[in-house]
């Protein structure tokens, strides 16, 4: 594909993605200095995530503080299509999840879609999907969520849950729009076209409107769960985008959890951390002469990527990092040993809780009676606050 050319849905990324661009081509909104100190003001605190723009881009943003600003409830949704074990580029949207919820206390649901992936992925049984769901769950579990405010739904298990709301949504969608959407075409198999209705359930499991932090490339559902949602007499769903984290293997693409070796496993040992980061694709020159004279470029550079998305929260260090790398004065190897070494400790801690997470799961799954939603709505609001 030519080098201006990009390629982002929700089942495939390709390409070098340019986000002004893709900005213009979904129609959303940057998110401005203005909007973010505002979030800052009424959060209390910064978030590295939002400073840096790695949540580069909106929709309606704005409604939610205001609303929040006058008193008003909104909740936090997003998820996960359980191909396989969580990688760290999922952990994005869910730590920040995490600090939204601590910072304006609210509720928050988290969807697991095994039929998506069983539908989406030809060789994924769905007994396995469903299994992989139940590991994931303990990834997002382990970042500290509480069963209070808090749950996990499961495609396949809480259907009793979602259907009445994805009938809603499936009536007023219909096959022309999301084959435009989509790409679809007549081979495409039915439960892929009904899918969209089971992905935007859960913004209307609650009367207040939803805010779901997300990747870009998840928009176009929404895109048309925001065009349903007055037609339903319900709020359109609020979203705040966050940037692709790059695979290993270098510019262009996402983290994929499908390539063994293009992606960092929130289960990989420190060797495997090791060997990967190791072999991942560098801004660095073809020899440390030439580096020290020329320089390394931190743009590409996939590990400094990973520090600046993730990995060093501390704006200081990283500025010196990279004006470091960028001189010539930190060698490749340097600054991955850097990479290594934060990966390696968080994943030490991470690994513990998701261990411990285990007995913990059950308190989140969403019990599939109609009485398990977090209140405010639904069918039953006097069910909070009993675990
Ligand atoms: N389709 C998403 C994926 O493949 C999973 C998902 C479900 C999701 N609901 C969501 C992602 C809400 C973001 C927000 O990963």
């Amino acid at each position: 594909m030519p080098e201006d050319e990009f390629v982002v849905t929700p089942w495939r990324t390709e390409g070098q993605i340019d986000y002004d661009r893709l900005i213009e081509r979904f129609g959303t909104e940057r998110i401005t200095d203005e909007l973010k100190s505002r979030l800052f003001r009424l959060a209390g605190e910064d978030h590295y995530m939002v400073r840096r723009s790695i949540f580069f881009s909106h929709r309606d943003l704005g409604s939610i503080l205001d609303r929040y600003e006058s008193g008003q409830k909104f909740f936090l949704y997003t998820g996960r299509g359980p191909s396989g074990h969580t990688h760290i580029g999922h952990l994005l949207p869910w730590v920040f999840a995490k600090w939204l919820q601590d910072k304006f206390d609210v509720k928050m649901y988290f969807q697991l879609t095994d039929d998506e992936k069983f539908f989406s992925k030809g060789a994924l049984e769905m007994g396995d999907a469903t299994q992989y769901a139940l590991e994931n769950a303990l990834d997002f579990v382990a970042l500290g969520f509480k069963p209070r405010n808090t749950r996990i739904i499961i495609d396949t298990r809480n259907i009793r849950t979602l259907y009445p709301i994805a009938a809603q949504v499936a009536k007023r969608l219909n096959f022309s729009n999301t084959k435009a959407v989509f790409g679809f075409t007549n081979e495409t198999n039915l439960g892929m076209i009904f899918y969209t209705s089971l992905q935007s359930a859960p913004c209307f499991l609650e009367d207040d409107p939803v805010l779901i932090p997300l990747g870009v490339d998840q928009d176009p559902h929404f895109r048309l769960t925001r065009d349903v949602a007055p037609k339903i007499g319900r709020h359109k769903p609020a979203l705040m985008h966050n940037v692709m984290m790059p695979a290993l293997e270098g510019p262009g693409g996402k983290m994929s959890a499908s390539s063994e070796t293009g992606t960092i496993y929130t289960i990989d040992t420190p060797a495997q951390v090791r060997k990967k980061i190791g072999n991942a694709f560098s801004g660095g020159q073809p020899d440390k002469e030439q580096h020290r004279r020329l320089g390394g470029d931190p743009d590409v550079d996939v590990s400094y990527q990973y520090l600046r998305m993730f990995f060093e929260p501390d704006d200081a260090k990283l500025r010196k990092i990279h004006d470091d790398y960028r001189s010539g004065k930190m060698l490749t190897g340097e600054l991955k040993s850097i990479l290594i070494e934060k990966i390696n400790a968080f994943l030490e801690v991470h690994q513990a809780r998701r261990e411990e997470a285990r007995d913990a799961l059950g308190e989140f799954l969403l019990e599939d009676d109609g009485n398990d939603r977090l209140g405010n709505g639904g069918t039953d609001s006097s069910s909070d606050g009993n675990r």
